[in-house]
């Protein structure tokens, strides 16, 4: 930038009104639109006038670049000072090209493809004008019944982490920025995903110990991975909203873990205090806000409206907005918006940019790691030769690129119908066994195999899309259940933006969960189908047997009377109506190949704090196909001052395979991967018997244990 423009400079020439426009949000409608009732009608709304609007310091979402420049342009042509407008927008699984969405990402269990997406989408974005991206979503989620989980990367502290790290380095070109690179908002600080009986927007009371153990690493991870700023969640967390909780937002991340992060609210979430009944009006919400340190407020005019009124009071100091203007000043001065308030946007450059040959593939790889096979009695890989039968709601559907894409276009892209089309001899969307005639009955039963393809729509899951019964919908499982009677082989695909209740299916001879994979999804899918890849996905979250197990995860406490099936023991903790375990557990999923593992060794059978302990395992592929597996380490700290989970995962390694390759896979441990957080969120770790525990699914492991001494 201008060697000229510097902070104090800016802000000096800066009035009061317009410095507490910076710390405002809007939609762009709020500046362009066709009709003038839009425009008045949103000012109505927030109670702000035209003057404000051109002070206001950035826009949620764009339609595209044109509409970037136009906006930029009038924006810089009406206020009065010299701030250029940034640009945020939600960017989830992909800007144009789609990604799948991140819950099939995580169950790559390959942070490289988060990174991956991050990077094409950021590079996308970037061509259409846009600075940061509301992205990657790091809330941990333990309840399938939440519409969100389908934007996280599922119920495991350490996989969520790695996952929202990797993208935020994809996007942000490892916090580098300048050109293809956009800036990344973390979200929803914080443990928005335990959202109480998985019902959005709801309350959520987590011990500190689990936040600090479960909830909290993967922001601190994502903000590592070079993340600019922080969004902060919509729920109450120990009785206080989010944003306006000074414990997570000063005592968290700003004091303990430093972070410079820009802080913004969640759409009108300031607002919506006086709702949860944390604020009597909008000026007290305004000074609860700046005392909690929240900066930006979205989609709401709190501040605006009602700052001004606190610093003549001298509730509010201007230093304060001073602060927190500067922050932002900075922020737009490192993207470079003085030299260039135009940025990357460009149509021509983003027509040829977004959906590119090269994106499309990128994506395909990633959506062709992110399939997880569930059953498999040998039905697949198909063979060329056979003819299919296809039926089923998604058979012909194109909504199979997954919710919050919002530029991504499902039209553009094939059905399964489309993809398979060689080998089908009957196809039919009908989803109830009812409505087939007897001659359609006979072409099907004609066919080699019957593929049905089924789930929950994509508009099932996402923001306020929480379900209470997370069955397939519309009796899909009769449905099934009426075609596995009279058919030899059933081939189940399953789509959906959560863990289902799959129990129904489980005589299947094979299903896939599919998730929605993005914009090459049905290829993806075909290739997995005749073995042209291999499944390598696991399970990012448990798929419980039915509701009632419901909150189910892999890394809970053994209780004091841990069920044991030999025990004739009835006090023990157990349902009467169903096991404890899930159906199918966290870290599961089959492949074409045969992963065998064997010899699990460690360097020492005692360690001190810091030394590094390493871990080898032979795996071999025991199979005539290549294939990837998903190696896991997880530990388990048998005896500690608080309670430690029976397993957590500590490692992941996702490795290639040729056929009958046998492979020896190290890791490294050191006190950090061993330690846990105590109730004030201190490491800490005694001495004592520790397990590591490695394997392909988190309830098929290896084990060894050592001694870990203080
Ligand atoms: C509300 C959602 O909770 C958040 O994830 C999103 O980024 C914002 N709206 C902006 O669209």
């Amino acid at each position: 930038m201008n060697k000229a423009i510097k902070k104090e400079e800016i802000l000096n020439n800066m009035t009061l009104k317009e410095k507490i426009g910076q710390m405002t949000q809007v939609a762009p409608y709020f500046f362009i639109s066709d009709s003038e009732a839009t425009v008045y009608g949103a000012l109505r709304n927030l109670n702000i006038n035209k003057e404000q609007v051109y002070t206001i310091g950035s826009i949620l979402g764009i339609g595209g670049p044109s509409e970037m420049i136009k906006l930029q342009e009038s924006y810089l042509k009406n206020a009065t000072h010299e701030l250029p407008l940034m640009f945020m927008a939600d960017v989830i699984h992909g800007y144009k090209t789609i990604f799948p969405v991140p819950l099939a990402l995580a169950s790559s269990f390959n942070p490289e493809m988060a990174r991956i997406a991050g990077k094409i989408s950021a590079k996308e974005a970037y061509s259409s004008g846009i600075h940061v991206v509301f992205s990657p979503m790091c809330d941990l989620s333990r309840d399938p019944r939440w519409g969100r989980v389908v934007e996280g990367f599922g119920e495991d502290v350490f996989l969520t982490g790695e996952m929202a790290k990797a993208m935020v380095e994809g996007f942000t070109n490892k916090g580098k920025l300048g050109k293809d690179a956009v800036a990344c908002c973390i979200k929803h600080f914080a443990g928005y995903g335990a959202s109480e009986a998985g019902r959005d927007y709801n309350t959520v009371d987590l011990s500190r110990l689990s936040l600090y153990r479960d909830y909290l690493p993967a922001y601190k991870k994502a903000l590592e991975g070079g993340a600019d700023f922080v969004m902060t969640s919509f729920n109450t967390l120990d009785g206080v909203p989010a944003t306006i909780n000074t414990f997570l937002l000063r005592k968290i991340l700003k004091e303990k873990w430093q972070s410079k992060a820009i802080v913004i609210s969640d759409y009108d979430s300031l607002t919506q205090i006086i709702d949860h009944g944390a604020a009597e009006n909008q000026k007290e919400a305004a000074l609860k806000g700046i005392k909690a340190g929240l900066d930006i407020e979205m989609a709401s005019s709190v501040y605006m409206n009602h700052l001004t009124e606190l610093i003549e009071e001298g509730t509010v100091k201007e230093s304060e907005i001073d602060e927190i203007v500067g922050k932002i000043i900075d922020f737009k001065i490192k993207i470079g918006l003085f030299d260039n308030p135009y940025s990357g946007a460009n149509q021509a450059s983003e027509s040829e940019i977004c959906l590119s040959e090269e994106h499309m593939d990128l994506a395909k790889e990633a959506a062709l790691e992110s399939v997880v096979l569930l059953e498999n009695n040998g039905v697949l890989p198909l063979k060329k030769k056979q003819s299919i039968a296809l039926i089923g709601p998604f058979a012909k559907s194109r909504k199979l690129i997954g919710p919050w894409s919002w530029h991504g276009r499902n039209d553009l892209h094939k059905t399964l119908e489309e993809t398979l089309k060689d080998n089908l001899v009957f196809v039919s969307e009908k989803a109830s066994y009812g409505e087939y005639t007897d001659e359609e009955i006979k072409q099907i039963k004609e066919a080699d195999v019957l593929i049905m393809a089924l789930g929950e729509d994509e508009s099932l899951s996402g923001e306020a899309h929480s379900r209470s019964n997370i069955h397939l919908p519309n009796d899909q499982e009769g449905f099934y259940q009426n075609f596995r009677k009279i058919i030899d082989k059933v081939v189940v695909l399953v789509f959906g933006g959560r863990p289902l209740i799959l129990s129904e299916f489980k005589d299947v001879d094979a299903m896939m969960m599919c998730w929605f994979l993005g914009s090459s999804s049905s290829e993806a899918i075909k290739e997995l189908l005749y073995g042209e890849a291999n499944p390598s996905g696991k399970l990012p979250m448990s798929f419980p047997r039915n509701i009632g197990q419901i909150p189910i995860y892999y890394n809970h406490f053994n209780t004091g009377r841990p069920f044991d099936p030999a025990s004739k023991n009835m006090y023990l903790s157990k349902y009467l109506d169903v096991a404890n375990t899930p159906l199918y557990p966290f870290g599961y999923g089959l492949s074409y190949s045969n992963f065998t593992y064997e010899n699990l060794s460690i360097s020492k059978d005692s360690l001190k704090a810091n030394e590094t302990l390493k871990v080898s395992v032979k795996v071999k592929n025991d199979s005539d196909l290549s294939g990837k597996e998903v190696i896991q380490l997880y530990i388990r700290d048998y005896v500690a001052e608080i309670v430690r989970p029976v397993k957590e995962l500590k490692k992941i390694r996702k490795i290639h395979f040729l056929p009958q390759e046998t492979k020896i896979i190290d890791f490294e441990l050191n006190y950090d991967d061993l330690a846990y957080f105590d109730h004030e969120g201190k490491l800490k770790l005694e001495s004592g018997k520790i397990g590591i525990f490695v394997g392909g699914s988190s309830d098929k492991t290896l084990n060894k244990d050592f001694y870990f001494i203080k």
